[in-house]
């Protein structure tokens, strides 16, 4: 199984995320989960991840991170995901404690110890990975690919120019991005074509187990914003895609791209600087994700959850 650790701030698609790792273990080895900052504060996104865990059984240490942007201070996403970051459903309390260990040790410790290179799919904004990186520096040898969702090609949902993961904390985003560190990038272009509509809600609910229903109402109340905004016909499942790619990365095609994180100007701060045409003709430093197989992220998603 392919050593993984996932980095996240629950939030719905996080949650979504995680039932679809959670539901492979002969595929991917979860070493920890990490919580930070983001859609919510840390305490509600830790708090989450344990509940998520106990609704899938499943007995995967989790670890608090940063709980605040590494420069600025912490915007959240509650009208999309409600105030606690996961409504709508009832979920079981956590089976587990948090760890005691801070995300940041835990991702060191575990990255320098390590014997085979580890993924990192990260979900949130990319505090805890930056802190990690600037604290020791040397743990990027030992990162096999980042998968991240993050940064628009195009149009931004936090500002006009920016996504919310990249926005909450570009400071972060940009240290990461210069890691060399492999990268892949999922962006709001990718995941805005990945709508959870009524057809897939009602696969969820008729799994008629705790966690499809707990998935279908999840989802349910997800993103009422979002489809208004954007005149979409469900909410995008952005999350999941980085899970999906992990376990069928056919789904999707990438493209090689250089790109930077915009940090000083005010209009365009958090912006994912995409070198889509190689105007730069700098070395590309991101696989920028180009298209996805919606079908089959569905697919994916409701045979998995239907196995927890
Ligand atoms: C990202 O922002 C968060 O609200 C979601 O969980 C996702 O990670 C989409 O812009
Ligand atoms: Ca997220």
């Amino acid at each position: 199984a392919r050593p993984l650790i996932i980095d996240c701030d629950p939030g719905v698609d996080d949650a979504i995320a995680l039932l679809l790792a959670l539901a492979h273990p002969t595929e991917l080895n979860i070493l920890g989960i990490t919580t930070v900052a983001g859609n919510v504060p840390l305490d509600y996104t830790s708090q989450n991840a344990l509940k998520i865990c106990a609704l899938a059984n499943a007995d995967i240490p989790v670890y608090a991170g940063c709980p605040r942007p590494i420069l600025r201070e912490l915007s959240t996403a509650a009208d999309i995901h409600g105030a606690t970051g996961l409504q709508g459903t009832a979920l079981p309390e956590p089976a587990q404690p948090l760890m005691v260990q801070h995300a940041v040790a835990f991702l060191i410790d575990t990255l320098q110890q390590a014997t085979e290179p580890i993924t990192l799919a990260t979900l949130g904004p990319l505090t805890n990975i930056a802190v990690a990186l600037i604290q020791a520096p040397q743990i990027a040898d030992k990162i096999d690919t980042i998968i991240a969702m993050g940064g628009a090609i195009t149009h931004g949902n936090m500002t006009p120019a920016a996504e919310f993961n990249i926005y909450v904390d570009p400071h972060a985003a940009q240290v990461v991005f210069a890691s060399g560190i492999p990268i892949k990038l999922i962006t709001l272009d990718t995941t805005h074509q990945v709508l959870t509509t009524a057809k897939h809600l009602e696969a969820f609910r008729h799994l008629n187990t705790p966690v499809g229903t707990a998935a279908a109402n999840l989802l349910a109340h997800y993103g009422a914003p979002d489809k208004e905004r954007y005149g979409m016909d469900g909410a995008p499942l952005h999350d999941p895609c980085v899970i999906a790619y992990l376990l069928k990365p056919e789904l999707f095609t990438f493209k090689p791209t250089y790109t930077t994180i915009e940090t000083t100007s005010p209009a365009n701060l958090g912006r994912t600087i995409i070198d889509w045409w190689n105007r730069t003709g700098k070395t590309p430093n991101v696989d920028v994700a180009a298209s996805v197989h919606t079908p089959g992220i569905y697919d994916l998603l409701t045979e998995s959850l239907a196995t927890l």
